[in-house]
């Protein structure tokens, strides 16, 4: 069974932050803006890990179509309450998967004219994209399983397991 445990989860996140401390040491307006639900332990990990100043916000979208795949069509449930205009955002989210998600989320951030925009993602699940995104930060390239745990749901459970495995059926 494709698990990632606790251990080896706490050092990725740490050499994400390292790299993204680096990237953004010159930057004087960094707004991190995590994806609803699934990025929240991702993310509240990543930011305790940073060497640099930054802002927190938050990003809640839902598609539609059954639980376990995406459809294309998002819908804002909760907005971004901090003003991007000249900022550097980085985009936090716990899985990319067929990139329809983020590709809405990109767009929609972009039309708000940020300075730069990046994207940070957990897990990548390079195999299954519909569409050309990538994100400027991976942790772990993954099979094409479906992954629970660290934040990751399967309707709404197994978010609180602080490693992540695939889920069993
Ligand atoms: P995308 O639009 O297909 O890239 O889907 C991204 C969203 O689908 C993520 O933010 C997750 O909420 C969800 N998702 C995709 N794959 C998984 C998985 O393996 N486990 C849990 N959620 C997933
Ligand atoms: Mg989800």
């Amino acid at each position: 069974m494709f698990l990632i445990d606790e251990e080896t989860i706490k050092q990725k996140v740490k050499e994400l932050a390292q790299k993204i401390s680096k990237d953004y040491e010159n930057s004087d307006n960094l707004v991190v803006i995590g994806v609803l639900k699934g990025a929240f332990i991702f993310l509240a990990d990543l930011v305790r890990e940073l060497k640099i100043p930054c802002k927190v916000d938050f990003i809640k979208v839902s598609s539609y179509g059954q639980s376990t795949q995406s459809s294309g069509i998002v819908r804002i449930e909760l907005d971004t309450s901090i003003d991007i205009a000249n900022s550097d955002v980085l985009i936090v989210e716990d899985i990319l998967d067929t990139g329809l998600t983020l590709k809405y989320i990109k767009e929609l951030i972009l039309s708000r004219n940020p300075r730069s925009l990046k994207i940070a993602v957990l897990l990548d699940k390079v195999e299954r994209r519909k569409i050309d995104i990538s994100a400027d930060y991976v942790g772990f390239v993954v099979p094409d399983k479906f992954l629970v745990g660290y934040g990751l749901d399967f309707s709404e459970n197994y978010r609180n397991i602080p490693y992540i495995k695939e889920l069993e059926t």
